[in-house]
C-alpha cells in the first residue's frame, strides 16, 4: 500500500495541475446564502470567477491577486449590491471597470496599491452609498472620481496620502454625503477656502472625521457658518498650545457633536491643560465628547464654562478627580462617564441632568451621594460598587427616577423600600450581590414598575411577600436564585399584568398549587435549568395567554398523558430540549404524544432519549409503537410456549404409562400375541383367580392361555413394564375382575385406565367384565368412568349356584373366542354357543 503522505503528495500537484488547465471549473467560492452570497476569500484567484450564479448580490473577492480591473468586469453580476475587494493587489482600474453595476451600494476597495485609476473608473455606479477606499495611495481629493456618484452618503479615505483637505468642487454635487473619513491622512493645514463647498451645501448633515491628521494650524474662522453634524479630532496636536489655537480657529462652527481626545495607543500630548478648550465658547455645540486625555480638571477654570450650553457630555477613559464642582448654572442633561478612574463616586449635583450614565469605571468609595432632582435616568452597571444602604430619594437625590440599572455591582443592601422612588419603571439587579432582599416587602412602594432583573443576585426566596406591590410589573427576570425547599411558593399573586417570567436555574423541584394563577396575562414562562421530574401541565392550564414554555435541561420528563391534553391553547413553543427520556413502553404514550405535538416543540428531533441504556442517546423520534408490540407479541409467545411446554409436562407424567403403551403398540404391531387374555385383578381376589379362572379357562376345552402377574411376569422387569409388555401388548383381551377390593385399590383402577386406553390405541374391542360380587352403588360412583361403563354395557356376573356359573363360563369362552384365530379344538365348541347378543366393549 502507498502512504497516505506519498499519495498526498503526488495528488496535490496533479491538482493543481488540474486547476491549471481549466481554472474556471475550479470553484474555490464558498456559498453562503445560495444564488445570493458567495465568499472568495483569499483563494488565489487571478480573474474574476465566471461560474458564480448571475443573482449574486453579496460578493466577497478579497485577498486574490487580481492586480487588474479591466472595463466591464463584473458584468456578469448585474445584481451585486455588496462588492468586496480588500487587498486584491490592484493595481489598475480601468474605465467602466464598475459598468452594469446598478444596484451596488457598498464598493470595498481597502488596501490596493492602486497607481491608475481611469477618470470613468467608477461610472455606472448610480446606487452606490458606500465607498470605502482605505489605503489605496490616494494622493489628492481633487484627482478622485466621484464627482457624480449623488446617491454616495459615506466616504471612508483613511490611511491615505491626502494633504490637503480641500474638498473639490464635485462636493456640491454629493448632496446625501454624511459622513467623511479623512482620518489618518496628512492634512497639516485647513485653510478657509478649503473649506468654501461646503457653504454651498448648507443643509448637509455631515459627520467629519479628521482624527490622526497632524494639524499644525487651521486658519482662524475656516469653518465659520459651517454647520456639521460631527466633528472628530482625536490625537491631531502635537502640543496643548496648538490644540488650543485649532480650537479657537474653529469659531463660529456649528456642530452637533464634538469629539476631542486621543487614542489609547496614539498619544502626541504629552500634558493637558483644560485651557485649551477656552476657544469652545464660540462654537454652538449639542454634545461634546472627550476620550483619553491624562490628568484631566474640572477645578477653577473658567474655559469649562464654554461648555456650560452643552445638552450631553460624555467623558471616556479619563483620569477625573472633581467632577462635583460643576457649576450649578451648567445645563447639561446627559452625563456619561465611562471606563474612568475616580477616588470616589462623584457627588453629582446639578438641576438639568435628567440622565447620568456611570459604567465600567474604577472607583475607590463607592458611597453614593447624588442631588440631582431632574434625575430619571440612572445607569450604575458594573463599577465594582458596595451600597450599604438601597435605595431611596435620600441618596440618589431625586423622586423622579424611572429607570436604573445596578447591575454587576458587588454587595447592594436593600435597606429602604424605594421611598420616594414610586415613579421606577425599569429596575436591574442581575448580578450584584443582594442582601435583605427577602426579609420585607422591599418592592412594595413600586407600583409603576414594569421590568425588575433579580437574575443572579445570590438571593433566596424565604418571604413568600418579597415581591408585594409590584401590581404593574410586565417582566420579572429571576433566573439563578434559589427558593426555600427547592419549591415555588406563591408569590406572584399580585401580578396580573406579568407577560415574561424566568425562573431558569433556580434549583426548583416543585411548584406550589396556584403558584401561576393570578398570571393571566403571562406570555413567556422559563424554567429551564431546574431538578423538575416531571411537568404537572395542570399549574399552566388555565394561562390562556401562554405562547412559551421552557421546560428544557430538567430532569428526566415524563408527564402523564391525560394532563397533556390541558396544554393552554395559544401554546406556540414548548421546548422540552436536553431532558433525559424515558424511551420505554411504559411511556410510550407520551412519546407519541410527542410526535403528534411536534410543531409545537422546539428542536424536537433533537431531544434524545436517556433510559433504557441501549436507547441512550436516540431520538425521542425514533421510538415506535412497534417496538413495544413486538416486546408484546415476544412476551405473548413466549408465554404461549413456557404453557404448552408445561401442559406437555404435566400430561406426560400422568399419562406416562399410556405413552409406553403407545410406544410398545408401534413396535409390537399385531398377531404375536401369546396370551388370550390378560387378568387384571385384585390380589384380595387371588384365590377366586387361581382356584376358578384359571382352572376353568386353562384347563377347558379349548383350552386359554392367561397373562397372569404372579406366574407370567418377567422377574427383574419393572412391573410397570412387565404390565404393559407383558400383559397389554402380548394379549388379546383384557379380564377386569371387578369387586369391592378393585374398586378401593388405586392399582387396579390404574391398571384398569391403562387397559382403557391399550382398547382405544390398538382398536381392538377386548375388556371382559367380570362382577365378581356385588359392588356397592356409591363407591362404583366414586369411579364415574367405570359406573357409567357398567350402566352401559354388558358384563359377567359370578353366580354362587352351578347352573349360573355354567352360564357365567359359558358366555366367558364365547367371549374370548372371539377374534381368537382359528384352531381345531376349539370349533365344536364354538359352534354350539348359544347367540347370545353380548357386546363386549
Ligand atoms: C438558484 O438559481 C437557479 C437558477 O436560477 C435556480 O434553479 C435555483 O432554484 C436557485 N436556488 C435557490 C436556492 O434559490
Ligand atoms: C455634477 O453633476 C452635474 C449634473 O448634475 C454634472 O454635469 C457634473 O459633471 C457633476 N460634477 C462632476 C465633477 O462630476
Ligand atoms: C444626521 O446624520 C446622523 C448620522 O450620521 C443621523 O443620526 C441624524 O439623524 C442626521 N440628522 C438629520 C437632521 O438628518
Ligand atoms: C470669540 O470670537 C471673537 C471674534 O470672532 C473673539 O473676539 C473672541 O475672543 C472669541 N472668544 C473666545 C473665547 O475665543
Ligand atoms: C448659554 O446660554 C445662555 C442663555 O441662552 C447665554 O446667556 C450664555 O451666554 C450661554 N453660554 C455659552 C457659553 O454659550
Ligand atoms: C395592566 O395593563 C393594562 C393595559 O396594559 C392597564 O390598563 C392596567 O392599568 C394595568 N394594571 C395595573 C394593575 O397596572
Ligand atoms: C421545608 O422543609 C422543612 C424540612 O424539610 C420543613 O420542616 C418545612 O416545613 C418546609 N417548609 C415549607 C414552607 O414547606
Ligand atoms: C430560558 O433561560 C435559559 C437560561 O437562562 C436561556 O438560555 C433560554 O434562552 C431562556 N428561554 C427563553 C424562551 O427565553
Ligand atoms: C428553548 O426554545 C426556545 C425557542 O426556540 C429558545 O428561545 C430557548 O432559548 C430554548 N431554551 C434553551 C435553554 O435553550
Ligand atoms: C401508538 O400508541 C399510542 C398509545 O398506545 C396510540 O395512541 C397511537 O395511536 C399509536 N400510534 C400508532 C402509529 O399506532
Amino acid at each position: 500500500m502507498m502512504p497516505v503522505s506519498r499519495l498526498t503528495g503526488s495528488l496535490i500537484p496533479a491538482m493543481a495541475f488540474l486547476a491549471y488547465l481549466r481554472p474556471e471549473s475550479w470553484d474555490p467560492c464558498t456559498e453562503v446564502v445560495p444564488n445570493i452570497t458567495y465568499q472568495c476569500m483569499e483563494v488565489n484567484l487571478y480573474k474574476i470567477p465566471d461560474n458564480i450564479p448571475s443573482t449574486t448580490e453579496n460578493l466577497d473577492l478579497s485577498f486574490n491577486p487580481l492586480r487588474h480591473l479591466g472595463s466591464h468586469s463584473f458584468s456578469n453580476f448585474p445584481e451585486l449590491r455588496v462588492l468586496d475587494l480588500s487587498r486584491c493587489e490592484i493595481q489598475r482600474i480601468e474605465d467602466d471597470a464598475y459598468q452594469g453595476l446598478i444596484h451596488l451600494s457598498t464598493l470595498i476597495l481597502t488596501g490596493n496599491p492602486i497607481q491608475y485609476l481611469a477618470l470613468g473608473a467608477f461610472s455606472g455606479l448610480s446606487s452606490l452609498q458606500k465607498l470605502v477606499a482605505v489605503e489605496i495611495n490616494l494622493v489628492s481629493l481633487e484627482d478622485f472620481p466621484i464627482g457624480h456618484l449623488k446617491t454616495l452618503k459615506k466616504l471612508v479615505i483613511a490611511h491615505n496620502f491626502i494633504c490637503s483637505i480641500k474638498l473639490p468642487e464635485y462636493f456640491s454635487n454629493l448632496s446625501n454625503l454624511e459622513h467623511l473619513d479623512l482620518s489618518n491622512n496628512q492634512i497639516q493645514y485647513i485653510y478657509h477656502k478649503d473649506l468654501v463647498v461646503l457653504h454651498q451645501i448648507p443643509l448637509l448633515n455631515l459627520s467629519l472625521d479628521l482624527s490622526l491628521n497632524m494639524i499644525d494650524f487651521i486658519q482662524p474662522g475656516a469653518f465659520k457658518e459651517i454647520r456639521l453634524h460631527e466633528l472628530i479630532l482625536r490625537s491631531n496636536f502635537g502640543s496643548i498650545n496648538v490644540m488650543k489655537m485649532c480650537i479657537q480657529a474653529l469659531a463660529g462652527l456649528e456642530v452637533h457633536q464634538l469629539v476631542l481626545g486621543e487614542f489609547k495607543n496614539e498619544r502626541n500630548l504629552d500634558r493637558f491643560e483644560v485651557s485649551a478648550f477656552e476657544g469652545l465658547c464660540n462654537l454652538t455645540i449639542k454634545e461634546f465628547r472627550i476620550a483619553y486625555l491624562d490628568k484631566f480638571s474640572w477645578k477653577n477654570n473658567g474655559a469649562l464654562n464654554c461648555l456650560a450650553n452643552v445638552s450631553a457630555v460624555s467623558l471616556v477613559n479619563l483620569d477625573l478627580d472633581d467632577l462635583e464642582e460643576l457649576p450649578k448654572d451648567f445645563r447639561w442633561q446627559s452625563l456619561k462617564l465611562i471606563s474612568c478612574k475616580f477616588q470616589q463616586v462623584p457627588k453629582l449635583a446639578l438641576a438639568s441632568l435628567k440622565t447620568v450614565v456611570f459604567i465600567a469605571n474604577k472607583v475607590i468609595n463607592t458611597y453614593i451621594k447624588f442631588t440631582l432632582p431632574s434625575l430619571e435616568f440612572l445607569d450604575l452597571r458594573n463599577n465594582g460598587l458596595s451600597l450599604r444602604t438601597c435605595c431611596s430619594q435620600a441618596n440618589l437625590g431625586t423622586n423622579r427616577l424611572k429607570y436604573l440599572d445596578l447591575s454587576y455591582n458587588d454587595i447592594i443592601t436593600m435597606t429602604s423600600n424605594f421611598v420616594n422612588l414610586e415613579q421606577l419603571e425599569h429596575l436591574d439587579f442581575q448580578y450584584s450581590t443582594l442582601k435583605q432582599v427577602s426579609d420585607f416587602s422591599v418592592f412594595l412602594s413600586l407600583k409603576k414598575l414594569l421590568y425588575l432583573d433579580i437574575s443572579y443576585t445570590n438571593t433566596k426566596v424565604i418571604f413568600n411577600g418579597i415581591f408585594h406591590g409590584l401590581h404593574s410589573l410586565k417582566v420579572l427576570k429571576m433566573a439563578g436564585n434559589s427558593f426555600l425547599n427547592n419549591t415555588l411558593p406563591n408569590i406572584f399573586t399580585e401580578m396580573t399584568n406579568l407577560t415574561f417570567l424566568d425562573l431558569s436555574t433556580c434549583k426548583l423541584e416543585k411548584v406550589s398549587q396556584g403558584a401561576f394563577s393570578s398570571l393571566c396575562k403571562i406570555q413567556v414562562i422559563n424554567m429551564s435549568y431546574n431538578h423538575f421530574l416531571l411537568l404537572d401541565i395542570l399549574h399552566y392550564k388555565n394561562l390562556h395567554s401562554l405562547q412559551v414554555l421552557d421546560y428544557s435541561f430538567n430532569s428526566k420528563m415524563a408527564p402523564k398523558v391525560q394532563e397533556l391534553q390541558h396544554l393552554p391553547s395559544n401554546l406556540m413553543l414548548l421546548n422540552f430540549t436536553q431532558n433525559g427520556f424515558a424511551c420505554t413502553c411504559e411511556y410510550q404514550e407520551f412519546l407519541q404524544w410527542i410526535k403528534d405535538q411536534r410543531q409545537r416543540l422546539v428542536k424536537v428531533e433533537q431531544m434524545v432519549c436517556a433510559t433504557p441504556p441501549d436507547l441512550r442517546g436516540m431520538p425521542v423520534l425514533s421510538f415506535t409503537n412497534s417496538t413495544c408490540q413486538m416486546n408484546k407479541t415476544i412476551i405473548g409467545v413466549t408465554v404461549l410456549i413456557v404453557f404448552i411446554v408445561s401442559v406437555v409436562l404435566v400430561l406426560v407424567y400422568k399419562f406416562y404409562f399410556h405413552l409406553m403403551l403407545l410406544a410398545g403398540c408401534k413396535s409390537f404391531g399385531r398377531g404375536e400375541c401369546t396370551y388370550d387374555a390378560f387378568v387384571i385383578y385384585s390380589s384380595q381376589d387371588e384365590d377366586w383367580v387361581r382356584n376358578e379362572l384359571v382352572k376353568n379357562l386353562e384347563d377347558g376345552v379349548p383350552p386359554f392361555k392367561l397373562c397372569l402377574h404372579y406366574r407370567d411376569f418377567i422377574p427383574g422387569v419393572a412391573i410397570s413394564a412387565n404390565i404393559i409388555q407383558e400383559g397389554f401388548h402380548k394379549s388379546r383381551k383384557v379380564i377386569v375382575v371387578m369387586s369391592q377390593h378393585f374398586i378401593r385399590s388405586r392399582w387396579c383402577i390404574f391398571e384398569y385406565e391403562i387397559a382403557q386406553t391399550w382398547q382405544f390405541l390398538s382398536s381392538c374391542s377386548g375388556i371382559i367384565f367380570i362382577i365378581l360380587e356385588k359392588v356397592e352403588k356409591s363407591l362404583l360412583r366414586q369411579q364415574v368412568e367405570l359406573y357409567r361403563l357398567l350402566n352401559r354395557n354388558t358384563y359377567l356376573e359370578w353366580e354362587e349356584n352351578v347352573l349360573g356359573q355354567h352360564i357365567f363360563w359359558r358366555r366367558l369362552r364365547k367371549a374370548l373366542l372371539s377374534g381368537k384365530p382359528w384352531s381345531p379344538e376349539g370349533t365344536a365348541e364354538a359352534e354350539n354357543s348359544q347367540p347370545e347378543a353380548t357386546a363386549f366393549i
